[in-house]
C-alpha cells in the first residue's frame, strides 16, 4: 500500500512513521511511503502558499494552485508505477484514487473507516494548514474529509499520522503475532477488557482469581463481562450499537 502526503511538513510525517511498528512495515517494503512538499508547488520567490480570506476574517488560507499542482504529482507518480507494473503500452485506465482531506470540519474517524482505506492500494492525504484550504481545490480533487475529534490542532499533520499509523495496522503483514490486532478495542464494537502480567500480586492488588485459573472458557466469559461493562460506562453510545447489531435491543 503506498501513502502520499501533501504537506507543508513533510519531515514531521517521515521522522514520526520511521520508529515502532510503522518503521518495520516501511523498512520491510509492506506500504510505502511518499511525502510531497506543498512549498515546492508556491507560486511565488517567497516559497508561500497562502493567502488572506476573501470576505474577511482572521488567519490565511492555502490556495487552490499549489495543492493542484501537488495532487497532479502524486497521480503522475501513481500512473508511472502502476505502467512499470503492467505492460508500458498500455494506458492505465482513469481510476478514482482515494484523497484524504484531514480537516476539523470533516466526518469523525473510526476504525470501520480505517479498515476501508487500508484496502485501497494508493491513498493520498492532504493536510490543511493556517485557517483552512480554498474550496474550491478540496471540491474538485477530495473524496474523503475526515476530523480525528471534536477540537482544533494547529495543522493537518498530526491527525495525518494518526489516520496512517491506524490503517497501517489494518494492513495485512504490518502486524506480527505479538502485536495482534484481534482483541483489541473496535474490533467487536466493545472497549477492551482490562490485561494483567507478572506479578501476580502488585502493592497488594492481586490477579483477578478466574484469570489465573487456566480455564480459559472462564477467562473468555470474564473478558467479555468486563468488555459489556466497560463499554456501557465509558460509551453508552457503543453499548447501544452492540446492543442494536445483536437484536438485543
Ligand atoms: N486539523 C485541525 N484540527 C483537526 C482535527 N481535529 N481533525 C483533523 N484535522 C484537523
Amino acid at each position: 500500500m503506498n501513502f502520499h502526503v501533501i504537506t507543508l511538513f513533510p519531515e514531521m510525517i517521515e521522522s514520526a512513521l520511521s520508529e515502532s511498528i510503522t518503521g518495520r512495515a516501511l523498512g520491510q517494503g509492506i506500504v510505502h511511503l511518499n511525502t510531497v512538499s506543498l512549498r515546492a508547488f508556491s507560486q511565488n520567490s517567497y516559497g508561500s502558499v497562502d493567502d488572506y480570506t476573501y470576505g474577511g476574517g482572521a488567519g490565511m488560507l492555502i490556495q487552490c494552485e499549489p495543492v493542484w499542482q501537488a495532487y497532479q504529482e502524486v497521480l503522475t507518480r501513481i500512473e508511472d508505477t502502476d505502467r512499470e507494473e503492467k505492460d508500458p503500452l498500455i494506458p492505465m485506465k482513469e481510476k478514482k484514487v482515494r484523497v484524504i482531506y484531514t480537516s476539523p470540519g470533516g466526518k469523525l474517524f473510526n476504525e470501520k473507516m480505517a479498515y476501508e482505506f487500508s484496502r485501497e492500494e494508493d491513498l493520498i492525504i492532504l493536510c490543511g494548514h493556517y485557517e483552512g484550504i480554498d474550496q474550491r481545490v478540496i471540491d474538485r480533487i477530495v473524496t474523503d474529509e475526515v476530523s480525528i475529534g471534536d477540537y482544533v490542532l494547529t495543522g493537518g499533520e498530526l491527525p495525518a499520522l494518526v489516520i496512517m499509523d491506524a490503517v497501517m495496522r489494518r494492513v495485512p503483514g504490518v502486524l506480527n503475532n505479538e502485536d495482534s490486532a484481534e482483541t483489541e478495542s473496535f474490533e467487536n464494537g466493545l472497549l477492551e477488557y482490562p490485561q494483567y502480567t507478572r506479578p501476580s500480586e502488585w502493592m497488594g492488588v492481586k490477579v483477578p482469581d478466574i484469570i489465573l485459573s487456566g480455564d480459559h472458557v472462564k477467562v473468555d466469559i470474564w473478558r467479555h463481562h468486563e468488555s459489556l461493562e466497560k463499554t456501557k460506562e465509558r460509551r453508552p453510545e457503543l453499548y447501544t450499537e452492540w446492543l442494536k447489531s445483536r437484536g438485543i435491543w
